[in-house]
């Protein structure tokens, strides 16, 4: 059983403590680690740790606003230049953004995902901001921090969602 999988849980609430870059580097390794089809590896990332930049963050939408209190947010991105065809990045992205929240539970920190990706908007407005080219697309953001809230493990095992062989309604 990999404990780490069954505590994660969003965390929104952080401690104003900084965060070593060793422990953020860490944290995107893990991320780098991921599966992506054809192993393109179709991510980069911006590190954000200034209020300034963490402030794009927080606007972006109505769901972000703990962006602005947590020492760092790593900004994920698809290269789309590295993505060979068919719009696989996508769930490369995707698998890369779990792992970094797993490495940051890991790390005895929380974190939470925000999704930008596939809201044209907040792709839109997240280029602009911080002046990316079009074939790099902000695809989730992650703030995490230090936090005083211990993670309370949910239950979600659910039997009747899991079918052998034929699906049974
Ligand atoms: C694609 C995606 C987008 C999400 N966007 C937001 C968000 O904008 N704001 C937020 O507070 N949480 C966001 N979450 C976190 C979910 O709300 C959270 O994972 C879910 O409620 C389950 O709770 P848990 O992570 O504590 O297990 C997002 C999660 C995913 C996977």
């Amino acid at each position: 059983m990999n404990e780490t999988i069954f505590i994660r849980r969003s965390i929104r609430k952080f401690l104003n403590t900084p965060i070593e870059r060793e422990v953020i580097e860490r944290i995107i390794s893990a991320g780098m680690h991921a599966p992506s089809a054809m192993n393109t590896q179709p991510w980069e990332f911006l590190v954000l740790t200034r209020p300034e930049t963490r402030n794009i963050i927080a606007e972006m939408s109505p769901y972000a606003k703990m962006a602005a209190n947590a020492p760092v947010v790593i900004l994920t991105l698809a290269n789309l230049d590295l993505e060979k065809d068919g719009g696989w990045y996508a769930q490369g992205l995707a698998a890369c953004s779990q792992n970094i929240l797993l490495q940051i539970v890991e790390e005895g920190l929380g974190g939470v995902w925000l999704g930008i990706y596939p809201v044209h908007s907040r792709m839109k407005k997240l280029q602009e901001a911080f002046s990316l080219p079009e074939t790099l697309l902000p695809f989730s953001a992650i703030p995490f921090g230090h936090s005083e809230r211990i993670n309370k493990p949910a239950n979600r095992f659910t039997p009747s969602k899991i079918h052998y062989d034929q699906y049974h309604q």
